[in-house]
C-alpha cells in the first residue's frame, strides 16, 4: 500500500493534528493580570535560564526546576502577582510524574512555560519534544555541575527511555548521585533549548517542528486520517516497535 504525498503532507504539515480539542479563549498579554494568557513575553538569556533550573531541580526536580526557570525569570520582570504563583505545583512532575518515568519533567515543565507565555504553545512542544528525542543530551552543562557528564540519545519523550539509554552509556545506577546530577544538568539543557525557542518564536522565526520520515510514514496509516486511524501520537515509534509482524506492510 502506497501512502499518498497529500497524506504525508497533511500529517507532517503544519496544523497536523490541530483542531483535536476545543481551544480555550486566549486573552491578550497582559489583560487579565496574572490569569490572563499569555503572560507578557520578553526573551530571556538561554545559559542563565539553564543555571536557574539546575539549581530548581535541587529543590523541587525536573519538571518544576525548568518551569520555575523560565516562568520565574518572567514573573519577577513582571512583579506582583506574578511572582506569587505557586511554582510548587510542578514538584509533582519529578522523575516522569512521581517516578512514574511517563514524560520527562524537563519537558513537562517546559511545556506548561509555554503555555502561560505564548500565544501559540503547540509549535513550540512539538519542536521542543522532537529536538529532545534526536538530540545527545545534554548539550549543555552549568558550571556549578561536580561530575563528568555523558551525553546520551533518549529517541523518546519519556522518562524512562531517557534514564535507561544513560545509565546504559555512563555504566551508572538508576539511584547514583551522578544520575541524580545529571536529571539536573538535562533540566539545564532542556529549559535552555526552551528559552532559545521562545526567543525565536518572538522574534517571528519559524521553527523546526519535523518529525522523522519513519515516524511520518507509520503515521500516514496509523494517525488520524490514514487508512487504519487506530493510534494517537507523535513519539517516534520505532524506539517501541522495533520489530513489526512478519506480514505488515513494506514501509516506505
Ligand atoms: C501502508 C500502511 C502502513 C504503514 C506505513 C505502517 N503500517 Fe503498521 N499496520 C498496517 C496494517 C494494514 C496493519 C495490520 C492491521 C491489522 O491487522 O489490524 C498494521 C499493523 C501494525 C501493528 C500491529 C501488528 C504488528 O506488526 O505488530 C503495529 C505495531 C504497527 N502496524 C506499527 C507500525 C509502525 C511502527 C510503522 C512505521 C514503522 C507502521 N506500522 C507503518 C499498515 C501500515
Ligand atoms: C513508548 C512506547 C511506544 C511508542 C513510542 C509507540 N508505541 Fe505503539 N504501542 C505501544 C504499546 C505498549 C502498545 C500496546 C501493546 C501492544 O499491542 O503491543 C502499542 C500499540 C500499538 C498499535 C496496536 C497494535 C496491535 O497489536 O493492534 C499500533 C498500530 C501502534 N502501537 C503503532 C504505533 C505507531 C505508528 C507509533 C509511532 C507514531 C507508536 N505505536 C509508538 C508502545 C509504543
Amino acid at each position: 500500500m502506497a501512502i499518498s504525498r497529500r497524506a504525508l503532507l497533511r500529517l507532517t504539515g503544519a496544523g497536523a493534528l490541530a483542531g483535536t480539542l476545543p481551544a480555550l479563549a486566549r486573552g491578550a498579554a497582559g489583560s487579565g493580570g496574572m490569569r490572563g494568557l499569555p503572560w507578557a513575553y520578553g526573551a530571556l538569556d538561554p545559559d542563565a535560564t539553564g543555571d536557574r533550573a539546575f539549581d530548581g531541580y535541587q529543590r523541587g526536580h525536573c519538571m518544576y526546576g525548568a518551569f520555575e526557570a523560565i516562568a520565574g525569570q518572567v514573573a519577577e520582570r513582571l512583579g506582583p502577582p506574578f511572582v506569587s504563583f505557586p511554582f510548587e505545583i510542578f514538584t509533582y512532575g519529578g522523575c516522569g510524574v512521581n517516578g512514574w518515568a511517563t514524560l520527562c519533567g524537563a519537558l513537562n515543565g517546559s511545556a506548561a512555560a509555554f503555555q502561560l507565555l505564548s500565544a501559540k504553545p503547540e509549535p513550540l512542544i512539538d519542536a521542543l519534544f522532537s529536538w529532545y528525542e534526536r538530540e545527545a543530551l545534554p548539550n549543555y552543562v552549568p558550571a556549578a555541575a561536580r561530575f563528568r557528564n555523558l551525553p546520551s540519545r533518549a529517541g523518546s519523550p519519556l522518562c524512562h527511555a531517557s534514564i535507561a539509554a544513560w545509565c546504559r552509556g555512563a555504566g551508572k545506577r538508576s539511584y547514583s548521585p551522578e544520575r541524580q546530577e545529571r536529571c539536573g544538568v538535562l533540566t539545564a539543557a532542556v529549559a535552555r533549548q526552551a528559552v532559545v525557542l521562545l526567543n525565536a518564536q518572538a522574534a517571528g522565526k519559524v521553527l523546526e517542528t519535523g518529525l522523522s520520515g519513519t515516524t511520518a510514514a507509520c503515521m500516514a496509516c496509523h494517525e488520524k486520517g490514514g487508512a487504519l486511524e487506530d493510534i494517537r501520537s507523535k513519539m517516534s515509534c520505532g524506539g517501541c516497535h522495533r520489530v513489526l509482524a512478519r506480514e505488515h506492510p513494506t514501509v516506505p
